[in-house]
């Protein structure tokens, strides 16, 4: 297939300084619980963005010196030559496939915790570090002076290692730049604080410096938050940030503009639409003549079009949705839109860099696979027999399975018990907010209507006897999970007392929509995540009064992985919901529910009309027992072998259903690796 002439204005090249993107895709800075940790890693997972059409990949932050150290978190580093030979396994992934490098070169400040290198921190004036008990010292002029001789080092050095863009970082409320234009941080008396110019001076000089050193070959750009969300104590498009773009205006080779802080810049589905920036953002393109780049989780390609044709920014830039798929841009230029698996504005990506591990996508199993087990997100191993699957359960591990399965040439038959193809997310996607999450499910459906060689069954309930009925090779069950509703969870191992009596709606329940008649419905969460935040909204919605209750400190407390805490206990109250956290359900009688105080206090009795404890999962696995009771019975069957996949083998995020439907599909008649399924980066033990 060919591009719909209409797309070609995002394949027309852009010029940066003394380099040229190819196209308008821009894959703006985003860490990944990789970085100076697992090199190889990080430079095939950008590599593979090259190699998707991408014209510039960049790195996420990168340190450039010791003493903006932001341990326990994996981020790039440049701190001396030693770190050379690693970014450029990266540079050399990009260049293979025609695009430019980018790096992010950041000194985190008073962000920085320095927990390895055991520096103190520094800041334009002495403060609080941002996330730390402890405070960062007020620089100097020699300290300024070091500062801006390090980062015109690191740009020396990026451009030794093969980067071709070189980034001046003023975002998120994460880099000195940026601290030193904030009156809030900035509150010195020399000729860097005070008037705006004064604390325009430092980001001035930082990019006179980068262009001085490395300008003749490198583009060098600025990443500029244009508004923190905070009104006048913060830089704002209504306040400063015109009169910082109208400054610098043509000084950087390219403005790449987005919010502050972090939560507000990688919003979720959940709390922002596609192109929730633009607001925020359009005004750059009308104070320089140097091409913009904005964000805001794009992937429709109309949507990108319009966006060049409206003057509002000249290149796309994206971070999740190509992470979601590294080969956004060839597909729209191949023509193939339907191809294209969208971010479903999840953050299950950002949860990898908070829990410093290397980073998954719901969407895109093979996200962070592509070196350590060589699995590419477009292309599967051809069938290595002529085995037929036959799957069982059509939810996120099914239908990925199915979709690989059927790329790699089996013959795949999906039955699905109820009468539709989805499982647990054509229930979630219903919940308030959570719509762009069925994706996963569009996704696939897509991809496997295009496959002679899956079948789909709907309304096609399996047990063990039509199983063996069949005679497939292989059977992979898909069967789900079911909502517990006895209150064994997290902090409970046995019924908390008056369940068996009280009126309990579990999870399920509320998603099927069968609510209750009346409230107030005490919602209780031990599960800490999303659910249990949606479903109370979902409830509220329905006209219920809602109690929510945790023992956690905050509610849906893991949901600050997600960066979604502060906006869902915001909602939360929006809503009225009554939210009482530090607080265990530990008995339930004639409609009282006694909560019991994390820390002593006497317990609470609350009259109540019913209760959605949102605890555990239990796996649907009665299909199995019964398979595995008769081993006589599946070999006359022929049936080679019975895998569980999922949440039927154990309930976690919709992003490990998707991997173990992938992981099934490329593990099939492939070698046993051993124990470590994986290839792994281990030190050389040298002494610099
Ligand atoms: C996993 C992840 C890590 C990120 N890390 C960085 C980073 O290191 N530096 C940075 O400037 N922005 C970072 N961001 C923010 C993105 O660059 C981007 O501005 C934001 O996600 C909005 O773009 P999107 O909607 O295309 O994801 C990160 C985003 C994600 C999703
Ligand atoms: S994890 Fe979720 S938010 Fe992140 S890229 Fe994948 S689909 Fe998008």
């Amino acid at each position: 297939m060919s591009r719909d002439p209409r797309y070609d204005i995002l394949f027309e090249p852009v010029k940066i300084g003394p380099v040229t993107a190819k196209n308008r895709f821009f894959q703006v800075p985003h860490c990944n619980g990789m970085g100076h940790q697992h090199p190889q890693a990080h430079a095939a997972m950008r590599g593979m963005k090259a190699e998707g059409g991408w014209a510039v990949v960049s790195t996420e932050e990168c340190e450039i010196h010791p003493s903006g150290d932001v341990t326990p978190y994996v981020e790039a580093r440049i701190w001396d030559d030693h770190d050379i030979p690693y970014l450029s396994m990266m540079t050399e992934a990009v260049h293979r496939h025609g695009s430019l490098a980018a790096v992010e070169l950041v000194h985190n400040g008073p962000s920085a915790s320095n927990l390895y290198s055991r520096e103190v921190p520094l800041g334009p004036a002495h403060q609080v570090t941002n996330y730390y008990p402890f405070q960062a010292r007020a620089m100097d002029r020699e300290d300024i002076r070091n500062y801006r001789r390090w980062h015109r080092d690191a740009a020396l050095r990026a451009k030794k290692a093969g980067f071709d863009i070189v980034y001046v970082y003023a975002g998120h409320d994460l880099s000195l730049p940026m601290h030193f234009l904030q009156k809030r941080r900035n509150q010195r008396i020399d000729e860097y604080g005070g008037s705006l110019e004064n604390r325009v001076r430092l980001f001035r000089e930082l990019i006179e410096d980068a262009k001085d050193a490395v300008g003749d070959t490198c583009g060098v750009v600025v990443r500029f938050a244009v508004d923190e969300m905070m009104g006048e104590d913060g830089i704002s498009t209504e306040g400063e940030a015109k009169d910082i773009v109208a400054m610098l205006a043509e000084l950087p080779d390219l403005w790449d503009v987005n919010l502050s802080n972090w939560k507000h810049d990688s919003q979720t589905s959940r709390f922002a639409e596609e192109g929730y920036q633009e607001p925020f953002t359009a005004f750059v393109k009308k104070l320089t003549t140097k091409p913009v780049v904005g964000v805001g989780r794009y992937t429709s390609p109309d949507r990108m079009v319009s966006l060049i044709k409206k003057g509002v920014l000249d290149m796309i830039g994206a971070a999740r949705p190509s992470i979601a798929d590294p080969y956004l841009p060839k597909k729209i230029e191949e023509g193939r839109l339907d191809d294209i698996r969208e971010c479903i504005g999840c953050n299950i990506c950002i949860s990898g860099d908070m829990t410093v591990t290397p980073m998954r996508c719901t969407q895109n199993p093979t996200q962070g696979e592509e070196w350590r087990k060589g699995w590419h997100p477009e292309i599967m191993p051809a069938k290595a027999s002529n085995d037929r699957i036959l799957i069982v359960g059509g939810g996120p591990a099914g239908l990925e399975a199915a979709r690989a399965l059927g790329l790699r040439g089996h013959e795949v038959a999906l039955a699905e018990a109820s009468t539709e193809l989805g499982g647990r997310v054509n229930l979630e996607s219903r919940l308030p907010g959570l719509a762009a999450w069925g994706r996963v499910r569009d996704y696939r459906l897509g991809q496997i209507a295009k496959m002679a060689n899956v079948e789909t069954y709907l309304d096609s309930r399996m047990g063990a006897a039509e199983v063996l009925e069949q005679g497939f090779e292989r059977v992979v069950l898909a069967t789900g999970s079911t909502w517990r509703r006895d209150g064994v969870g997290r902090s409970h191992a046995f019924p908390i007392p008056g369940f068996d009596t009280a009126t309990v709606f579990s999870p399920g329940d509320i998603m099927a929509g069968r609510l209750p008649e009346k409230g107030p419905v005490l919602v209780y969460d031990d599960d800490l995540f999303y659910l249990a935040g949606v479903l109370a909204e979902r409830l509220v919605k329905a006209g219920l009064e809602v109690i929510y209750v945790t023992g956690a400190d905050t509610a849906s407390s893991w949901t600050a992985n997600t960066l979604e805490v502060v906006f869902v206990n915001k909602r939360l109250r929006e809503l009225g919901i009554r939210v009482i956290c530090q607080h265990d359900l530990v008995a339930v009688k004639d409609g009282v529910a006694e909560i019991a105080s994390a820390y002593g206090e006497a317990p609470q009795h609350l009259s109540i009309g019913a209760i959605v404890p949102v605890t555990a999962r239990l796996p649907e696995e009665a299909l199995y027992h019964d398979l595995m009771a008769a081993p006589e019975k599946l070999k006359d069957a022929g049936i080679k072998s019975v895998t569980r996949i999922g949440d039927c083998l154990a309930p976690g995020f919709i992003a490990y259903a998707v991997y173990a439907g992938h992981r099934y599909a490329r593990e099939l008649d492939a070698p046993d690796l051993g124990e470590v399924k994986f290839r792994r980066a281990l030190p050389l033990v040298t002494t610099p």
